[in-house]
């Protein structure tokens, strides 16, 4: 969408994965304060995204929405207020029916001039817009309404649409929205991410700035998967330029969590400012060869072992990922925090571990 907005994917935190209906402003506010304290804020983590069940059941007289008084009592303007004030932008959740997923409170469906001048006047900077509870029309026909609304409210607004992907939304969502989902929900296990990496593949050619594939939010510190899983989780989402936004107890996290999370060097392929989608270019069984351009004619690569085996060795081949042959490169590995000393022609050959993933970025040199 031409709004000016997401010229590199967003990135941020979200309520849902974590605490789904269990939501309040006390926890948002320290949630805030928690981004800035962590340092995640510094590292490009700016989004405070209060996802579904945040209002009243009911619309008050004039038919606006209405901050759920036993958990939002101050209203979200106070709550935009304070996560202005520490550098950081609020989200906001609704949906393109009559009641939201959750059935907790009502949809904007019918009413999005309103909801979207609300949301611009609380100070609203993202709104996620799910697809439940509708009146069987397309999303294609329900969506636009929204997008023109926000254009109209006066107020630049990340639009995110959270279709998951039936109505293969990368294939319109580009002219509506800032990021379009195509998976359905993401849980906590191996399964479930790496099946959204996949569904979410081949829609690269898709992706741009200012409009992104949306293979849901991450659940890195959730506890459901290893450390391995976890690297492999946050490596795809990253070189797949997907939304990195946060999904677990940022006031509780462990050391290891931090330490993928504010991996400074994958959230830089994520931001790159190029903005193409890696995908793969290799699959030989339970080995994968994911890979992306990046500027500076530098490229990405993620080598995965997605099957039982332990040290399986695998190879990155030029020819598969668009650097002339007989170049001469240079390997950062990205989770080991070290240039390799060796001179890499044609290929680079690793050894990867069950479930685990080793990341580069390659650097031709003259
Ligand atoms: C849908 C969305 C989720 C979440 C819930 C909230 O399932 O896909 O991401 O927003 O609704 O009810």
């Amino acid at each position: 969408l031409a709004n000016g907005l997401a010229a590199t994917p967003p990135m941020g935190w979200n309520s849902w994965n974590h605490f789904s209906c269990f939501i309040d402003e006390k926890m948002i506010r320290e949630t805030a304060d928690a981004l800035v304290s962590t340092g995640l804020a510094n590292f490009g983590y700016k989004f405070v995204n209060i996802d579904d069940c945040w209002a009243e059941i009911s619309r008050d007289k004039k038919g606006s929405l209405v901050p759920k008084k036993s958990t939002f009592p101050s209203g979200i303007k106070a709550l935009a207020d304070y996560v202005h004030s520490k550098g950081l932008k609020l989200g906001i959740y609704s949906d393109a029916g009559y009641f939201t997923c959750s059935k907790k409170m009502p949809g904007s469906l019918g009413h999005e001039e309103l909801d979207a001048k609300t949301f611009a006047s609380w100070g609203i900077d993202y709104l996620k817009y799910d697809n439940c509870n509708h009146d069987g029309s397309k999303p294609i026909v329900r969506y636009p309404v929204m997008t023109r609304a926000l254009m109209n409210a006066g107020r630049p607004i990340f639009f995110s649409l959270c279709e998951w992907g039936d109505m293969h939304p990368a294939l319109w969502g580009a002219s509506l929205g800032n990021s379009w989902r195509t998976t359905n929900d993401i849980a906590d296990n191996w399964d479930s991410m790496i099946s959204r990496a996949d569904q979410n593949e081949v829609y690269a050619e898709y992706a741009r700035p200012g409009g992104w594939n949306d293979p849901d939010m991450l659940e890195v510190g959730n506890g459901g998967m290893t450390k391995d899983e976890y690297i492999i989780h946050f490596s795809l989402w990253a070189i797949s330029k997907a939304p990195l936004l946060v999904g677990c107890d940022v006031r509780n996290m462990t050391k290891e969590t931090m330490e993928i999370i504010a991996n400074k060097e994958v959230i830089g392929v994520n931001q790159d400012k190029l903005g193409v989608q890696g995908k793969k270019v290799r699959m030989e069984g339970d080995l994968e060869v994911w890979a992306g351009p990046l500027s500076g004619y530098r490229v990405a690569v993620v080598l995965l072992n997605r099957g039982p085996q332990q040290h399986r060795v695998m190879t990155a081949r030029w020819d598969d990922i668009g650097i002339p042959p007989s170049t001469n490169v240079m390997a950062r590995d990205l989770w080991q925090h070290k240039t390799l000393k060796q001179r890499f022609v044609d290929v680079l050959t690793a050894t990867v571990d069950s479930h685990a993933c080793k990341m580069y970025i390659l650097k031709p040199i003259s």
